[in-house]
């Protein structure tokens, strides 16, 4: 038994020392212009390190044009280098860290079209890519797998290059490298398909890549699924052969989560989807499709009812089958759920959207202003993720549109 841990004590990372344990989960901001960070990221994620978290993630980074899966979304190239450092060093200003959550989408690309076949592990047909007609997608070839291997590398040094202290690798809710992981994706017969251990070979090869370039200097993440959420998904037990797997790979720390973003969303979040928000701003911007479709798939979700630290029992099992760091991850929502999973043995906590609603939560439970959040887990703020004026919880007021229509760094 380790001796009792405050989610207030430092802890170390691979090569990052935290000030606390108190993570922000990446949760994708709409923050950025044409792909390029705007002034309202910048306050985001400032507001959170004023507020008092150890590290903040800034969410959602494509590493290349085509890993995107909305077309406004930010993808990691040189010329945005200048608006990424202006975001870092603001957080490095409020005495946080900050990791880049770096992401390939492979076939699930809900808001564009992507030239020929979207790339997965398997090919056949791509129920994610219906609304802007990527119906099929292809299996990668090793030649594939060596590109989008040296475009995860590219992405992690130029974070580094950018002032960020982390980098996760984002490996669950049905992204290209959960693609491989889920075998919900993956049908393939070769040796990147089949057992648990054959499906997270190319993901660790990606990590054990990344690790390699920037491991001395940057810590490397990866948030993965404790379980998919469905029948035919990922068990636990496939999530702790990838544990074990990352492990060896050389990750510093997982972020645990679970879900998948077509079959399984009320898995990630604990709860149902907001159907009356999400179709509110999906219309507001002309998407009646995609309201529509995004109606349908929300009226399939079971009735289930919110319970905090909804994903404990999960991670408790991950938690018992490796020695490397681990994050606990869903609905903390007090001072009380964060010292508990440091007491199960997790080594951080993070959040979503309990800091949505309230960025400086963190100084409130060291203050003791607040013992608890305030969000009520309606789900609200995932419709704003299509919102011109950025990612926001409905309870707040509104964010000011005309930070998210300005670059990070304005011209002088
Ligand atoms: C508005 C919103 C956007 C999200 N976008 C992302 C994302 O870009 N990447 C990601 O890994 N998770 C994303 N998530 C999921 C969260 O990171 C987190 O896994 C989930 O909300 C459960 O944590 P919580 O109970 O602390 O909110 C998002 C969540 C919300 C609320
Ligand atoms: S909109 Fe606000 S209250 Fe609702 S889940 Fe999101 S952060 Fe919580």
């Amino acid at each position: 038994m380790r001796t009792a841990i405050s989610p207030f004590d430092p802890v170390t990372i691979g090569p990052l020392t935290l000030r606390n344990r108190f993570i922000k989960s990446g949760a994708n901001e709409a923050m950025c212009l044409a792909g390029r960070p705007t002034a309202a990221l910048l306050k985001h994620h400032r507001d959170l390190a004023s507020g008092g978290v150890g590290m903040t993630t800034v969410a959602y980074l494509a590493v290349a044009p085509e890993g995107r899966t909305l077309p406004n979304q930010i993808w990691m190239r040189p010329d945005i280098l200048p608006d990424l450092q202006a975001v870092t060093a603001a957080v490095h200003d409020a005495g946080a860290a900050i990791s880049a959550q770096i992401t390939h989408g492979g076939s699930f690309v809900t808001g564009m079209k992507v030239k020929g076949r979207t790339i997965s592990s398997s090919s056949g047909f791509n129920p994610a890519g219906m609304l802007k007609g990527n119906l099929l997608r292809r299996a990668m070839t090793e030649a594939d797998m060596e590109r989008v291997t040296a475009e995860f590398v590219t992405a992690a040094r130029l974070a580094r290059d950018a002032g960020f202290d982390a980098v996760e690798l984002h490996m669950g809710h049905g992204y290209l490298l959960n693609q491989f992981i889920s075998p919900l994706d993956n049908q393939r017969q070769d040796s990147y398909g089949g057992s648990a251990e054959n499906r997270v070979r190319f993901p660790a090869r990606v990590l054990a890549a990344v690790k390699q370039a920037v491991g001395d200097s940057t810590a490397v993440l990866a948030k993965i699924n404790v379980a998919d959420g469905t029948r035919r998904g990922a068990k636990v037990e496939d999530a702790i052969v990838t544990a074990r797997a990352l492990q060896a790979a050389g990750a510093d720390m997982l972020v645990l989560s679970g879900g998948r973003n077509v079959e399984s969303t009320w898995f990630m979040f604990g709860s149902r989807m907001n159907r009356e928000e999400m179709a509110r701003v999906l219309k507001q911007q002309g998407e009646r499709l995609t309201a529509l479709m995004m109606r349908a798939a929300a009226s399939r979700e079971p009735d289930i009812s919110f319970r905090e630290m909804y994903f404990l029992q999960y991670s408790q099992q991950i938690r018992a089958a490796v020695q490397l760091p681990l994050a606990y991850l869903g609905g903390v929502k007090s001072l009380a759920n964060a010292q508990q999973a440091l007491d199960d043995g997790f080594d951080c906590v993070v959040l979503a959207r309990a800091l949505l609603h309230d960025p400086a939560l963190v100084n409130k439970f060291r203050s003791g202003e607040a013992t608890e959040s305030g969000c009520n887990n309606c789900n609200g703020c995932v419709a704003y993720i299509y919102h011109p004026a950025g990612t926001r919880c409905v309870l707040n007021p509104p964010n000011d549109p005309q930070l998210n229509r300005i670059p990070a760094t304005p011209a002088p």
